[in-house]
């Protein structure tokens, strides 16, 4: 008895980390140096060269380039998507995709991910990555982009950002957190002309705190993790231009976040010439492009207004000093910083269909190193396990002799390494389509992998059906004997530039699975390689006995999803979103923008307006009592896992006033808002025990409930303020801790134009969802 105790005490005492990483992410006093030898840069060019570095140059060969100034030792700058690893490239790798890793809800896999993706583009001489993406947020499970970032929570996107960031950045390669903001839908997302008409793009019409509480949250985080560059985007904000939105980009971004770094256009979307630099654009991407001379052509036009007195030359220096500053402290000017891979040239015509069969195509650097192990690592991790009955997972190998793999998702890609436009063919799908996407140099198929594990063992049949028109309308007797077990395998194309359809898997999913299951009674397994949530109307049938969303899992798809499903992992991912098979259970979010008919070409269309505020996602279910299919922060494990001592909290001794008061006098950067907000002023303590006979990782989740009678109406019942991923051996326990911030208690006062903790009991719920809370208390903090 004795031994026991004292054994779980000692147990006990391995404290996992802490939630909050509350420290600036720069070197505030290396970054004050850099600046200053910016400054001196600055005041050795003239104004042609200080015109040229915040300008795009057609000169270089990566998707977005600024051209060298060799007067004073400025080597130029390459920029490369993308948010997934080095896109334009030959022998690079695919990571999982932004909502991969997110389902992880693995700070140190984050991280991993970061440093290998830095470490390929800086192996192929790019210094600038176009990612993270926090924009879009996920405002609508329709959004074409949400899978290239991370979660509809704005906290866990906003961890997500900051490993990200941190990490890329010790690769000594520049991030450039996108697409500030409100870039919540691809319809209508950039300007058209209709009929010669011109038709603005859609505005995305946010209120204060909404845009403070939601869409903003992560970009805060990316300023306070250092980020060098921030990309505006396509869309408007509460009807102006993004990259025209001063208030956005002044008042807000480097006011009252205090960034520091240059705000890059995203590709052609400087809408007003030089007046964008005035409104706090730093840097205008891909510069002069023949489409659009007037417009995007800043160069030698941004010299010559200063000459002429119409653009003021302190501006155009502050300028130069944001782009060159990261530079520099990154000590991209170093001599040993790689040249542009020569593959580069010829994968950016490709890109634009301007490759030509006698041009030449020079083999790419291999930056891959051993990337695949931590790829195949992270598709597994980012796996959540929906539905396992009678525990039909992990395959139990000896009892099985013959595997049925369906589906067009199981089969190798058909058209190539990369995605090809529709995404539709027969062939797995990895990532999504657009600037998020990737070059495979290869990818491995479910079905591959299945029959190479099937090989490994001996003995196993493995048969397979994978086009899906044959599924949806019947399966086809060609099976002898029926499976032991059967794995369907279903996908849903995501592109930039498209917005979904409908929430159901594509290729009649529906059909394809009814199919299967009715020949499978009680052995049909059902994986998903979705950019987000999917309705899943068969996910009640008592045939599918096991669901699990792989998510978009990169090249090492096929043998990331074999670990699982043999238990040589244990899935221990989470949903970063709701889930539900009605799709009006979203609220009117959910619904893309789409005018149609004689309006969509009039001047006054396109405005979407955010109405349901800070109401997305679990908080737009939980607030309305609406009952998931999966919530938020859902999966499953083969083990199980109880919370094994009570929620602790404490707050910080000393009086807290409800403001964070102005910003302390020393801080000269305030990266991410006053620095008071990242202070810690609730401790929270329990701890968390693996239950069952299997090692295994959960995520212990805390979740915050502000005082409904001290906050604005609209503020939903809570919201997700920790987490903490635990690894566990069979019978053991940790102790886990969360230190909530004071921005993690406070709303934002629209009045007062700060953050508030509001006045009575705070509610803070521990578990293992959004929906499985096991300990709650409450915290009175004013
Ligand atoms: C996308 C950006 C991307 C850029 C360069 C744009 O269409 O919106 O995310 O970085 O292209 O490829």
């Amino acid at each position: 008895m004795f031994w026991s105790v004292y054994i779980a005490f000692i147990i006990t005492l391995s404290i996992t980390g802490s939630t909050a990483t509350s420290s600036p992410g720069l070197n505030e006093t290396k970054w004050l140096d850099s600046r200053r030898q910016a400054d001196a840069w600055v005041s050795r060019m003239n104004l042609t060269e200080k015109a040229a570095i915040v300008t795009g140059s057609l000169t270089g060969t990566c998707i977005e380039y600024v051209a060298p100034v060799e007067s004073v030792g400025f080597g130029g700058l390459c920029l490369q998507d993308g948010p997934a690893g080095i896109r334009l490239a030959h022998l690079a790798s695919v990571f999982p995709a932004g909502v991969t890793i997110s389902a992880t809800w693995d700070r140190e896999l984050m991280s991993q991910r970061g440093s290998a993706m830095a470490a390929e583009f800086r192996g192929k001489g790019a210094h600038v990555v176009l990612g993270p993406s926090a924009g879009p947020l996920g405002r609508s499970p329709l959004g074409g982009r949400n899978w290239e970032s991370f979660s509809p929570d704005p906290f866990l996107t906003g961890v997500a950002m900051d490993q990200t960031i941190r990490a890329i950045q010790e690769g000594g390669v520049q991030g450039s957190a996108k697409h500030i903001i409100g870039n919540e839908q691809e319809t209508q997302r950039k300007r058209t002309v209709v009929d010669g008409k011109q038709v603005e793009a859609i505005s995305s019409n946010i209120d204060d705190c909404t845009l403070h509480e939601l869409y903003l949250w992560p970009f805060a985080d990316a300023v306070r993790a250092g980020v060098a560059s921030v990309m505006c985007g396509y869309s408007r904000v509460n009807s102006t231009y993004s990259c025209d939105n001063k208030h956005l980009l002044v008042d807000i971004l480097k006011g009252e976040l205090g960034f520091d770094g240059y705000v890059v256009s995203d590709y052609m979307a400087t809408m007003s010439g030089i007046d964008s630099a005035s409104f706090g654009l730093d840097m205008n991407q891909p510069g002069p492009m023949l489409s659009d001379l007037t417009k995007t052509a800043w160069g030698d036009n941004l010299a010559d207004a200063v000459h002429n007195n119409l653009f003021p030359e302190a501006r155009l220096n502050d300028m130069v000093r944001r782009v060159l500053t990261p530079y520099l402290y990154l000590g991209q000017n170093t001599p040993d910083y790689p040249s542009v891979d020569p593959s580069s040239l010829y994968l950016t015509l490709e890109n634009f269909g301007l490759l030509q069969p006698w041009m030449p195509t020079p083999a790419g650097r291999d930056v891959r190193g051993n990337h695949s192990a931590l790829i195949r690592h992270m598709g597994a991790a980012g796996c959540v396990l929906l539905k396992n009955v009678n525990n039909t997972l992990p395959l139990k190998e000896s009892d099985i002799t013959n595997i049925g793999v369906f589906g067009d998702d199981a089969a190798d890609v058909t058209s190539g390494l990369v995605n090809p436009d529709d995404g539709f063919s027969i062939g797995t799908l990895g990532i999504g389509g657009g600037s998020g996407g990737g070059r495979n140099s290869f990818i491995v198929s479910p079905l591959e992998a299945i029959k190479e594990r099937a090989r490994e063992k001996g003995g196993i049949t493995v048969q397979y059906i994978t086009n899906n028109t044959a599924l949806s309308s019947g399966v086809p007797g060609a099976l002898y004997p029926w499976p032991d077990i059967c794995l369907v395998f279903l996908k849903t194309w995501e592109t930039e530039g498209a917005d979904r359809e409908s929430l159901e898997a594509d290729g009649d999913s529906t059909a394809v699975v009814e199919n299967v299951a009715s020949l499978c009674p009680r052995k049909t397994v059902v994986i998903t390689h979705s950019g987000g949530a999917n309705t899943m109307p068969w996910a009640s049938n008592p045939n599918v006995v096991g669901i699990i969303a792989a998510h978009y899992p990169g090249q090492e798809s096929g043998n990331a999803i074999v670990d699982v499903l043999f238990g040589d992992v244990n899935p221990s991912g989470r949903l970063p979103y709701i889930t539900s098979n009605r799709t009006e259970d979203y609220g009117e979010q959910a619904q893309i923008l789409n005018v149609t008919g004689p309006a969509a070409t009039e001047s006054w269309a396109w405005q979407s307006n955010f109405t349901e505020g800070l109401m997305i996602d679990y908080r737009h279910f939980d607030s309305n009592d609406i009952d998931p299919l999966y919530e938020f922060g859902y999966g499953l494990s083969y083990t199980t896992f109880e919370l094994a001592s009570e929620l602790s909290v404490s707050v910080r001794s000393g009086p807290v006033s409800p403001y964070p008061g102005t910003v302390p006098t020393n801080s000269t950067l305030a990266l991410g808002g006053n620095p008071n907000l990242w202070k810690t002023v609730v401790t929270c303590s329990s701890s968390v025990k693996n239950t069952g006979s299997l090692a295994g990782a959960t995520v212990v989740q805390l979740y915050v409930s502000l005082p409904q009678d001290d906050v604005p109406s609209g503020t939903p019942v809570r919201v997700l303020r920790g987490f903490d991923k635990v690894f566990l051996d069979a019978g053991e326990t940790k102790a886990v801790s969360f230190a909530l911030t004071r921005r993690d208690l406070s709303y934002w006062d629209v009045e007062a134009q700060d953050w508030r903790i509001p006045r009575g009991e705070i509610g803070i719920s521990l578990g293992f969802s959004s929906r499985d809370l096991r300990r709650r208390s409450t915290v009175k903090i004013i």
